[in-house]
């Protein structure tokens, strides 16, 4: 047995000071800050895959439409919670464009990153009727979002998706719907973390089932056309980013700027809802809001209560980052294509030293390379394997927490490994199956 790559004692010792029962089981943010601890008191740089924070600088469009915006003095300025023209303007033209679909600019709301899109459209979507409970996920998915339904005290139901991929997702689907308790189903596509991309006739069915059902879809499109295999990338030109929205009217899209513009830490996303929901009347609103309307109650309930809007001068920089995109000046999608890159070299690696991708097809092509993907190792959990991994300075999160049935999972991020630890990695990757070998 070879020493492992940090200090075991080391490493023990922090986990077992931290507090936490199983650092597995750890929400992301917590691993987070372990990880930050084992680095300073080892001196080593680790190979972190924990978290999806984007590595590739933004465009300096939105950069300095934000600082000409804060030079114009937005700063001592209320933004209307709706969002400033411009930015709706663009929101909607970017959903004509990249979507194929119209929306009014009156259904286009900045929120503060899509995660705050999704809370505000639990708040409202998930109160329309009286007698229903929550939201269905199909998982595996981004773990807050839970978090989020559970602060409001509100229930939910998930199924893995993997083993219900094209027709035999209508009848999962309806095993839950035809209960009468579901308001809202949620997903990611691409798909947190599995990387799974929804066809078209899946997202037939959902559209279909939405409208039978009486359900409101919340598609989250956190990761927009970055399903690197189609290039969705020109305005006004198909193919597009896939999109339930062309199947029902019952939708409300979470496009988020943190990944496909790299512009996750000035927290500003887009919610679009389908014009139809936004002016629908759902008496049983009226429990927590001032007015039966559905768009209304979003703004003047829920996004007011919130935070009363986005960031003023973050509402420039979109804008002027989506004109651009719409104009056909800005191939947003080209800056961030080297995550797929970097996917294809990563899961390369780590399945020559005895790894496993978990999630491993789309349908019945291998998945794609994205921001994300699944490993497992033979004779590990998933928790198991977020521990060890860490002996070995590496870092990634367990898929038990995503709401997979693949416990002997991890998620890998590949957007803060960098080109020249590609052959560190490797060199861990050999001690850690020197110290664990499978035949
Ligand atoms: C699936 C998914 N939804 C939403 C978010 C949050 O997006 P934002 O940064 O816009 O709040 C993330 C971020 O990782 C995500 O992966």
């Amino acid at each position: 047995m070879q020493k492992t790559i940090i200090d075991y004692n080391l490493v023990k010792n922090i986990l077992t000071q931290s507090g936490i029962p199983s650092v597995g089981r750890a929400s992301i943010r917590e691993l987070v800050r372990i990880v930050n601890l084992i680095e300073e008191q080892s001196s080593t740089k680790f190979i972190r895959m924990e978290m999806g924070v984007p590595g590739v600088e933004p465009s300096s469009i939105g950069i300095e439409a934000e600082i000409s915006a804060l030079l114009n003095g937005v700063a001592s300025k209320y933004p209307m919670i709706e969002g400033i023209k411009p930015l709706k303007t663009e929101i909607s033209r970017f959903c004509r464009m990249f979507l194929d679909i119209d929306v009014s600019l009156e259904s286009c709301i900045p929120t503060v990153g899509s995660m705050m899109g999704a809370m505000a459209a639990f708040l409202v979507a998930n109160r329309t009727d009286r007698n229903k409970e929550g939201t269905l996920f199909i998982d595996p998915g981004f773990p807050v979002q839970k978090q989020q339904c559970k602060v409001l005290g509100q229930a939910y139901k998930t199924f893995d998706v993997y083993n219900y991929r094209g027709e035999k997702l209508r009848d999962k689907l309806e095993s839950f719907l035809s209960e009468g308790k579901i308001s809202t189903i949620l997903y990611s596509n691409p798909n947190n973390p599995s990387w799974i991309c929804f066809t078209d006739d899946e997202l037939r069915i959902i559209g279909d089932l939405s409208q039978k059902y009486d359900v409101t879809i919340i598609e989250d499109l956190a990761y927009f056309a970055m399903d690197f295999r189609q290039d969705t990338s020109l305005p006004g030109v198909p193919p597009y980013q896939p999109t339930v929205a062309k199947y029902t009217d019952n939708y409300i899209l979470l496009i988020s700027s943190s990944k496909a513009f790299s512009y996750a830490g000035q927290r500003v996303g887009m919610m679009v809802i389908s014009d139809v929901l936004f002016k629908r009347s759902y008496p049983d609103l009226k429990r927590y809001y001032s007015t039966d309307m559905f768009g209304y109650s979003m703004i003047y309930g829920a996004l007011y209560a919130l935070s009363s809007g986005t960031s003023h001068s973050a509402q420039y920089a979109l804008a002027a980052m989506l004109k651009a995109a719409n104009d056909g000046e800005f191939n947003f999608v080209s800056l961030v294509r080297e995550y797929g890159e970097k996917a294809h070299v990563m899961k390369k690696l780590f399945t020559s030293y005895g790894f496993e991708i978990v999630y491993d097809k789309d349908m019945d092509v291998p998945i794609a390379d994205g921001f994300y993907f699944t490993i497992s190792y033979p004779g590990f959990t998933g928790v198991e394997l977020v521990e060890e991994l860490l002996y070995y300075g590496i870092s990634a999160i367990s898929l038990d927490i995503t709401g997979s049935d693949r416990l002997e999972g991890l998620r890998a991020c590949v957007s803060q490994v960098s080109g020249e630890q590609i052959q560190t990695l490797e060199n861990r990757l050999r001690v850690f199956r020197n110290n664990h070998p499978v035949n």
